[in-house]
């Protein structure tokens, strides 16, 4: 390419620092029958581009968004508690989507759509601005090595998409147990435009209900670990 051709080309995206790596797993047979029968029924595809979820769903209902649910324990509680409510769930690591739809085949849901990609990619170009009711993120991968803290989920920029994407009244519920990313978390949502934090105090909020609490969690309650909770609510 000359000099000339350089000048003119389209500048190259920003290399995007991303919060996961992909690790590779094995899959048991139930995760194998998730993907092959359930990706068919449940799972959207990011080069589909913007959806409308109410065609999607089939229906208006309230929508929870949930970013790296991990193998799907949270997710599939909260869709079989609530089934008049609907939930996008997405996650990068195969084992865990095919978990999560092997269980949506077992218990029968239909309120729940998946996509195993980059969760902020589906936000950008899937997810119509003002359309979702809460986001999730539940113990995002905390980045403990300062070198790593860019690879934190939780940026200025991600509570900007995050904002954009709920409606107005609508919530950002994020959970981690680990409390110096509960502080960081607290200090780029305490400085984000067009927020409330729901806490009284302006910290965190009491463990919420419908959360539900994961084996995980409960270890950690035993081992004395702490949980942080924290609500942001869209006002602007
Ligand atoms: C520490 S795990 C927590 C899983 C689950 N939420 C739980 O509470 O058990 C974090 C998960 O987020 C996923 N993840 C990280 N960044 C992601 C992204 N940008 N899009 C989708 N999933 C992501 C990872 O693959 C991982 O499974």
């Amino acid at each position: 390419m000359s000099d000339q051709e350089l000048d003119n080309a389209p500048a190259r995206p920003m290399r995007t620092v991303k919060s996961f790596v992909m690790r590779a797993g094995r899959m048991t047979e139930g995760q194998k029958r998730g993907l092959d029968l359930g990706l068919p029924r449940f799972g959207l595809d990011l080069e589909a581009g913007l959806q409308d979820f109410d065609t999607v769903f089939n229906r208006q209902a309230p929508r929870t968004f949930e970013i790296g649910f991990g193998m799907g324990h949270s997710l599939l509680e909260m869709a079989a508690a609530a089934p008049e409510q609907d939930f996008i769930g997405v996650e990068v690591h195969r084992p865990g989507v095919g978990a999560l739809l092997n269980g949506l085949l077992t218990q029968q849901l239909s309120n729940v759509r998946v996509y195993s990609c980059d969760a902020l990619e589906v936000l950008r170009q899937c997810v119509p601005d003002a359309s979702l009711d809460r986001l999730l993120l539940f113990f995002p991968d905390p980045w403990h090595k300062a070198r790593h803290h860019k690879r934190r989920i939780v940026q200025p920029e991600f509570a900007e998409l995050v904002r954009s994407k709920l409606k107005v009244g609508g919530v950002l519920h994020m959970a981690t147990d680990w409390e110096p990313y509960a502080e960081y978390m607290l200090e780029i949502m305490s400085a984000a435009p067009g927020y409330r934090n729901q806490a009284l105090d302006g910290t965190y909020v009491p463990r919420p209900e419908e959360r539900p609490i994961t084996k995980f969690e409960r270890r950690g309650e035993r081992l004395g670990h702490g949980v942080w909770d924290l609500k942001f609510e869209r006002i602007e």
